[in-house]
Order: C-alpha cells, then structure tokens, then sequence
C-alpha cells in the first residue's frame, strides 16, 4: 500500500476514533507488559491505549513514514517502528497486539491474523477492528466509478476494490483453535456528516486512496467528482441539512 496522507485521514479524528475506543474497552488485560499498536497510524488509536495502560510499555508500528512521524510527534515518549505488519512478529513479553482499521488492507489478512494470535504468549490478547463496509453504497461506488472512466483499464485501480471480508464463522474457525477465548461482533455506526461532500472527504483518506493514488491531479479530481455525484444522489440530506454515513465494523478480541 502507498504512503498514506495522515493529515487527510485527521480530518475525521474523533469519528475514526471511536471504534479503537469501543474496542479496547473490551481488552480483558489489566496490566500488559508490552502493547503493540499495529497499524498505528498518526498515533489515534496508540494514544488510547497509552490512556488506558500508562504503566505499560506501548509501541506503534506502521509502514507509512508520513504516518510514524505524526504518531511520533504526538507521543515523543513512545517508540514507533516502521515494519510490514504480514512479515513481522511479536517479540517474548509482548500481552496485547491492537489493530485497529489496518488488517483490512493486509493481502491474506486471515493467515496474518492466526499466525500473530499463534505467536503470543498463553493469556496474551489480539485484539482487532476492521470495516466490513463493501456492501455499503459508499464502497459500490467506488468499484463503479473506478469501472466505468478512462482509468477502467489500469491495473492498480482494477485490483483496488477490497474484497468482502469473510464471515463470522469463517473467523471463529480459523482462530478458536489457537485460542482459550473468543469473542467476534459488529457495530454499526451512523457517522453524521456535514454533506455528502464530507462523506468524499472522509474516503480520500482511506477506502478512495488506492483508486486515487495512481491517477494525475486532473484524472484524480475527475474521478472524485464522479463519485461524488453518486454519493449525492444516494445519501439525501437529513431535515437539517447533515447526512448519515452507515459504517458497519467487525470487532474480534481474542484470548490465547
Ligand atoms: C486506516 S489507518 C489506521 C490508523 C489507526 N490504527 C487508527 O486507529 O486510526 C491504517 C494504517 O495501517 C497502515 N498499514 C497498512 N498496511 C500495513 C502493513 N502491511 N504494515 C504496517 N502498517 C500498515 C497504514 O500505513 C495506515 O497508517
């Protein structure tokens, strides 16, 4: 995956923060040695659990230098490493892997997922959110728009749709086996957003960033328009004006 735009991704701080927080709310670990942030991004989701676990050692992790350098700035007194998450692996003493928003991107993100839960120690927690929010209309149109223009034919937008994740019972059986206690559900969340220019807004600093990426700034601000053409004619303005972002997500917290 490219560099991802950290600052474009703030620009819905607080929305995108909530489910890390709904999700380490559901850790049952009172005093991990040694946290690590998968996937830690601008340092949202690694501030949370420097919140929540101040005696423990907490380290982020990503692959993005823009990213690391904003989480490193935020939290000058945590480490941050940059590591590809799918070849990377917890050292001894590590308690919680979080991962929040991120195993979605990883190719075989499944194998990834029970190789780190196989790799902790008996009693160490993975715990994961990723959106399972392709069905949405947000995310057709992306694949559509991505089908349908002059770009229809590059190889890195024909391979940018992400695929459906599997379902909860594909889950389960893929990880109980590895581990004493699993517990698997989904939220939905009915983000309000200002417009549904906002709802373009919110994807340019995810889901959109793998069909946008490949494009110059002319093709770029063409295919946002379009998509956001549908999204206009698909999210209609609440009586005051705002519009309702459906977001599903999967939650997995696993004990080994
Ligand atoms: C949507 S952001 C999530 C940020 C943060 N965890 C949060 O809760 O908001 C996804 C992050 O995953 C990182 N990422 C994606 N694939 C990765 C990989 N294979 N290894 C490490 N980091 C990766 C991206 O650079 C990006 O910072």
């Amino acid at each position: 995956m490219e560099d991802w735009s950290a600052r474009q991704y703030l620009k819905f701080e607080d929305e995108r923060t909530r489910p890390p927080r709904d999700l380490v709310a559901q850790v049952p670990l009172q005093r991990p040695r040694r946290i690590v942030d998968l996937g830690c991004g601008p340092g949202n989701s690694t501030e949370l659990l420097v919140e929540r676990y101040p005696q423990s050692e907490t380290i982020g992790l990503d692959s993005s230098p823009d990213m690391l350098r904003k989480a490193r700035e935020r939290l000058p007194k945590h480490a941050f490493v940059e590591a590809d998450i799918a070849t990377w692996s917890p050292e001894p003493g590590t308690d919680l892997l979080f991962s929040n928003a991120v195993m979605q991107w990883l190719p075989d993100h499944t194998a990834v997922l029970r190789r780190l839960l196989a790799a902790l120690e008996p009693g160490g927690v993975l715990a994961v959110q990723m959106p399972d929010n392709t069905r949405e209309p947000a995310l057709m149109f992306q694949g559509e728009v991505g089908r349908s223009g002059p770009w229809k034919d590059h190889p890195e937008i024909k391979a940018a749709p992400r695929d459906h994740l599997p379902s909860v019972e594909a889950y389960y059986d893929l990880l109980k086996p590895v581990c004493s206690h699993l517990d698997i559900w989904h939220t939905v969340y009915n983000h309000v957003m200002a417009s549904p220019q906002a709802i373009v807004e919110w994807f340019k600093g995810s889901s959109l960033q793998p069909f946008l990426s490949p494009l110059d700034a002319a093709a770029r601000e063409k295919f946002a328009a379009a998509y956001g053409e549908k999204i206009a004619s698909a999210y209609k303005p609440r009586f005051d004006g705002k519009v309702l972002l459906k977001f599903p997500r999967l939650f997995i917290v696993a004990v080994r």
